[in-house]
Parts: C-alpha cells; sequence; structure tokens
C-alpha cells in the first residue's frame, strides 16, 4: 500500500544493493515509487530504473544545487521528459541555504523547468529550502501541478499551496523531535493533499534516523500522520496512496 512519491535510488549509497533492495520492495508493501532525478545523468539512471522495475517511475529534472551556466541540458531534459515512465519533472526548484550568489540562475532553471513541465502536462517535484517566497511566487505565477516536497513551510504558505492545487510532501522530519512546524501543518491540512515520501537516501524517520531511508521506513512516517491526524494508519496509507495515483495519473496502471 506504500506509495513513496520521492526517492534517489540512483544515489551512489545503494550501489552496492540497488537491485536486491528495489526487488524485495513490494515484499515490503511497496506498491509504487518515484524516483526523482537531480541532474541529467542521474536523470537518465531513473529512467533506467523504472524500465527495470515495472512499480518504479521517474522523475526527471535538475536540482537547484546543479543548475549550470549552460542551457543545453534543458533541451537534453525535454526529450527525456517523453519518456512513457516518466510521470513528473523534478526535483527542482530553489535552494538559498547553501549559496544565495546563484539565486538569479537558480530562479532561471527553475522557470524553465515549471514552463517544460506545463507544456507536457506534468507534475513537478518542487524542492524548496529556505526559498520560500520566491518558491511561492514562482508557483502563483505559473500554476504547475505537482508537490512540494519535503514541506518545511509555515502553515500559512501549506494553505496558499492547497489554493493551488497542489500537493504537501511529507517525509522522515515529521517524526523529528523538533518537527513542531511541520507537526502542526500535518494537522490542519487535510489527509486528501498529503503525499508520503522518502528522500531515500536521506532522511530516515525515527527509530532509524541518521540510517540510510529506503521506502520501506515509510510506515515509521505514516504512523506519525496517523497518530497526528487521529486516524488509523491503514487510512493514512491508502488515502496518500490515492492522492499519489491522481496526481500522477496512474489510476488505470495500479
Ligand atoms: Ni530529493
Amino acid at each position: 500500500m506504500i506509495f513513496d512519491t520521492h526517492a534517489h535510488y540512483d544515489d551512489s549509497a545503494f550501489d552496492s544493493d540497488r537491485d536486491l533492495l528495489l526487488s524485495l520492495l513490494p515484499e515490503q508493501g511497496v506498491c509504487g515509487v518515484l524516483n526523482a532525478g537531480t541532474n541529467i545523468l542521474s536523470s537518465k539512471k531513473s529512467i533506467e530504473l523504472s524500465k527495470k522495475y515495472p512499480y518504479v517511475y521517474s522523475a526527471v529534472g535538475i536540482h537547484p544545487e546543479c543548475v549550470s551556466v549552460s542551457d543545453t541540458n534543458l533541451e537534453i531534459l525535454k526529450d527525456l521528459s517523453k519518456d512513457k515512465k516518466v510521470i513528473a519533472v523534478g526535483e527542482i526548484g530553489l535552494d538559498y541555504h547553501y549559496s544565495q550568489e546563484n539565486k538569479n540562475l537558480q530562479i532561471d532553471f527553475f522557470e524553465k523547468q515549471i514552463l517544460i513541465a506545463n507544456e507536457l502536462s506534468l507534475p513537478i517535484l518542487v524542492h524548496d529550502r529556505e526559498a520560500h517566497m520566491d518558491t511561492l511566487n514562482l508557483l502563483k505565477n505559473y500554476q504547475p501541478k505537482g508537490v512540494v516536497h519535503c514541506f518545511s513551510g509555515s502553515l500559512e504558505m501549506a494553505e496558499e499551496i492547497l489554493k493551488l492545487g497542489m500537493f504537501i510532501g511529507v517525509g522522515g522530519v515529521v517524526t523529528f523531535k523538533n518537527a513542531k512546524k511541520l507537526v502542526q501543518v500535518v494537522k490542519e491540512v487535510p489527509l486528501e493533499s498529503i503525499l508520503l515520501e522518502t528522500d531515500a537516501p536521506y532522511m530516515a524517520p525515527v527509530p532509524n534516523r541518521g540510517k540510510r531511508c529506503d521506502s520501506s521506513y515509510i510506515k515509521f512516517t505514516a504512523q506519525k500522520i496517523a497518530e497526528i491526524k487521529n486516524k488509523s494508519y491503514e487510512e493514512v496509507l491508502l488515502q496518500t496512496k490515492s492522492n499519489a495515483l491522481k496526481l500522477f495519473r496512474l489510476e488505470e496502471s495500479l
């Protein structure tokens, strides 16, 4: 019943056992994984993985930490987006945590990739780290479909995202002790607007915090959400899976 809407199985953290791990996921209750690209090479690897496993889907995109001055990558990206296992453009967005010097370049890449997604009618996976205002303004301007992954904004921002018809991505962070703001967002936002995700190999939920994360760990995140919202674990898994199928238009294939 688990649909992981954000993972990075092309990451080198999985080099030693990627195939074994991916092939065992269905036994762990995982019915779908959306693997997000971070640059052209990673997007290509992501597509390869999605061809190998029927329950793995692919997102292609250039992460804000991977933007470069040349635009030719975006042409390649557009071609890759046309593959039939590609169901989203991502992960794309803004990250002002490490660098604000290339703000304009990040904004330029984010805008151009949103336009590609809109042109191909694909949803986007948004990375927003310490860039809430600029992210929200661009989303309001271009009105893409999609999800704000690893949501870290305020409740007010969450409400703006919902008004745009977008989803809130919730991962292992919600289980962390210092996650008060996110817990409040999860409490107030309807379950119909939440997607479950891991960001594997990163962001493993408690009790596995700090370990290498994989999609089966979503059960801890789902349990925490169930507790916050006073709903059953099964209802959280079922509703969030159906949200994912709706956003990524997979109703008929799964
Ligand atoms: Ni990610």
